[in-house]
Parts: structure tokens; sequence; C-alpha cells
């Protein structure tokens, strides 16, 4: 048995080394001593760290995704999403990092994948979810058994009761709601937050932005100030969310405007929730950053800090397999497949944004050039334009990337097109098969 100290006398050689091995290690250590471990190291060993953890993230997600195309390959009958839970735990190893790092709380936001066959390995990392309202707060209460923070725009009197039941934390988006049902959930020791307006944002697309002028998304300042001191004795928390698949010096433009807003309520709080949108596990975020945000913002104000990120949990962590059922000429070759952008992956077509194939590139780049239409009757079910080395024909697989994030929880059976069954390649390479909709699930939500 080696004792801890030296364990972590051997990390830090391998973290000098730039060797792998080191996030292996520390990876295995408890809690306590990742945590002390990180608060013991200077600012350039922990980059180094924080650098060796993206790129071992990065070896896994390579190798697994060759092992998926292969799978995907196979004989299994599509469409089917895949859930990697390999991948998954290696964005969830990120999470953890962020909160050794800084001893922030993170929630998982359901509204982004609550497909809750790989709730047990996620719990083991996370602190909680976040819910939109009593379903979402049931299914995190019933399977992820750990914090339930529920926010909704507005709430329904009917529902309020169990919200309450399955909730630690209700957040309120007006005095109005925090007048009407903030007592009684408070009576119940359930801690209650207001959710504000930061009042700055970069969301792009005006669907996305919670921040867009007019949004209902928040309380606006000049209301807060208003009303909050009659509320002040029963408010623990605030909560923003202006963010949407953006990194950390968004997060820092957001944070300094709801400083100079909001700063001298927070040190009377308990928490502050800096919402969703934080895209952590993507290569490319500026991790080093966050953490110097979240700890600045702690020692400043001395108040627990949440995130609550969606994608971030299963970024890059899903594929949609599908075949292609024919191929259609006019003006160009037409490929439809057995799953449909309107039905199965309607972010594609919200956004909108062009999901990628793999082994395709961009129209015209490879030899071999086609449109991939989905089989619904909207003439827009169309995934976009993609080159190919190879001729595509009818029966081959195509597999589109990223689809474990607003894609389950968003799909419909528009058409009565029958949803996508859901396997999941299980962290001992087992793939299970948990899902097969049919005929049912469709006929169940019409009446
Ligand atoms: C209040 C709130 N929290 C968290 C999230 C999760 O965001 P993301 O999945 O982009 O990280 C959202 C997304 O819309 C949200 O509205």
């Amino acid at each position: 048995m080696i004792r801890p100290d030296k364990k972590i006398k051997r990390i830090i050689q391998s973290i000098l080394a730039n060797d792998l091995l080191a996030v292996r290690d520390y990876y295995a250590l408890s809690e306590d001593a990742r945590r002390k471990m990180v608060t013991e190291l200077g600012p350039s060993v922990l980059r180094r760290l924080t650098r060796l953890i993206k790129k071992c993230k990065k070896q896994v997600f390579a190798s697994e995704n060759k092992r998926l195309l292969k799978i995907a390959q196979s004989d299994i009958a599509t469409p089917v999403y895949f859930i990697d839970e390999i991948l998954i735990e290696e964005n969830m190893k990120v999470l953890r990092y962020v909160k050794d790092r800084t001893g922030c709380k993170i929630l998982h936001a359901l509204k982004a994948y609550a497909s809750f066959a790989t709730f047990p390995l996620m719990r083991e990392y996370l602190d909680g979810v976040c819910a939109s309202g009593l379903h979402e707060a049931r299914l995190g209460f019933e399977e992820f058994k750990k914090e339930v923070h529920t926010f909704a725009a507005a709430y329904r009197d009917k529902e309020m009761d169990q919200i309450i039941r399955y909730s630690d934390v209700i957040i309120f988006n007006s005095f109005y709601q925090l007048q009407k049902y903030g007592l009684r959930a408070k009576k119940k020791g359930i801690e209650i937050g207001l959710r504000v307006n930061p009042g700055h944002s970069e969301v792009l697309t005006e669907m996305y932005n919670p921040c867009a002028p007019c949004s209902r998304l928040g309380i606006i300042n000049h209301t807060f100030e208003k009303y909050f001191s009659g509320y002040r004795n029963i408010v623990e928390g605030l909560h923003f969310h202006a963010m949407c698949e953006q990194d950390s010096d968004i997060l820092e433009r957001i944070l300094n405007s709801f400083e100079k807003l909001y700063g001298q309520h927070i040190k009377n709080l308990k928490w502050v929730n800096f919402g969703g949108g934080h895209h952590i596990t993507r290569d490319d975020y500026d991790l080093e950053r966050l953490i110097k945000i979240i700890n600045g913002f702690k020692q400043k104000y001395g108040v627990q800090v949440y995130l609550e990120p969606g994608e971030a949990s299963v970024l890059n962590a899903g594929f949609l397999a599908s075949s292609i059922l024919d191929i259609v000429t006019n003006q160009m070759d037409i490929a439809i497949v057995d799953a449909s952008a309107e039905t199965h992956m309607p972010d594609v077509l919200l956004m909108p944004y062009r999901p990628h194939i793999i082994k395709s590139g961009q129209s015209k780049e490879k030899k071999y050039t086609y449109r991939i239409a989905g089989l619904s009757c909207l003439a827009g079910d169309i995934m976009g334009d993609y080159s190919f080395n190879k001729p595509l024909k009818r029966g081959d697989k195509l597999i589109f990337t990223d689809m474990a994030l607003y894609s389950i929880v968003k799909n419909t059976t528009f058409n009565g097109i029958n949803l996508p069954d859901i396997a999941v390649i299980k962290d001992d390479k087992r793939i299970e098969v948990i899902k097969i909709f049919d005929y049912n699930d469709y006929k169940n939500r019409q009446s």
C-alpha cells in the first residue's frame, strides 16, 4: 500500500514530466486527497495538470470514437441513439476537476439530457440536477437522488405542492411568484432563490438568448431594486442564466455586469448560481479562467457558487446512427435516411446548425456530394449537404455526432415517425439497448 503523500509526490513528478499517468493517478485519489493536492500545488503545475487532463480526455474520445464507428456500422437496427458511458464519464471527470479546484457545486441540467440509465454514473461526480418544472424535478428526485434545484418562468398552482416535495431549492422568476409560493416552500425547508437578469449576454441567436430585449427570463435590475428589500429575509440565493455554448471569457463579462447590478446584495446570500451554457468539456474551453473566476467570486463574497450546465455533461458523448433508405435526384443527389432532423434532432432546424456526419466533408470538399434529408413530409427536413470519398448507396449507415444533448429530450413523433431506439455503451464496453419505441408510444400521445 503506497502512503497518500507518496502517491501525491508521484503524481507531481508525472505532471512535471508531462506524463498522462498523472491524470489517472489523480483521478484515483479520494476526494479529500484530490482537493488537498490541488490547493497545495502552484499555478504553473496546476496549469500543466489542466493541460494533461484535456489531453487525456481527447485521447479517450479519439479511441472510443473509432470503436463506436465499428459498432454503428454493425448490423444493429437503426435509427438508434448511442449514449457512450465511457465518454460521459470523461466529461464528468473534467466537471469534477472544476469542483476540486474551486469547491463549487455542479448540477446537471435535465433539460439537455435526461436518459436516467446513466444517472448512477453521473451522480458519482455531480451534486444534483436542475429542473425546469414538476416532471424534471420528480425525475431528478427519483433517479438522480441528489440535490434538485427547480426553476420555471412561472409555476402552476396545482403543481406547487409536488414541486415542493421533489425540490431542495426553488427559484422564482418574479416577486409575484415569490410572494405567492415562497413562504409555503420555505416552511417545508426549501431554499428560495430568485432568477435575475444579469444585464449582459453575448448569445447571437435571439431564440437562445435569455437576456434578449423584452426577455421574460430573470427579474430586471430596476424591479429587483424596487422590491428585494421586502423579501431579503427569505431569499437565500440569486440565479442567472445568460449563456449558450460559450467560453469563460463571456462568463467573466456577464459576471462583471451581474456584480455591478447586484453586488451589494450578494454578501448576505448563501449561494449564487451562474446558470448553464458553459461549454466546459469542449477541447478549447478555457478551464483555468473559469476556475479563477469562481475562486475570485467565492473569495470576494463568501458564497457557494453553483453551475448548472447541461450540454457539457454529455458533449460529444452521443451519436445517432441512421441508414440510407433511398437516393433520389433533383438537380443533385439526395439521400433519404431513416431518421429525421424535424423529429429526431430538432435543434438542427431550430438553431439552426449542421450536425457532423462521420467520414463526411463540406459540400463538394470530397468527390461525391449529397443532400442528406429526413423521411418526414416537411420540405425543410434536411440535415445539410455533405460530401464523401465514395458514392453512397442505399443501406449505408450514416452516423450523426454529438446527439445526446437536446435531442432525446426534444424529439417528437410528427408524421407518426417512430422514435429512435436508445442504446447505452457501458463502461465495460457492453452495448445495452435500453429502449425500443413502437406504435403505442405514438398512439398514447395522441389519445
Ligand atoms: C436556466 C437554465 N439552466 C441551465 C441550462 C443548461 O444550459 P446548457 O445545456 O446550454 O449548458 C439552461 C438551458 O437552456 C437554462 O435555461
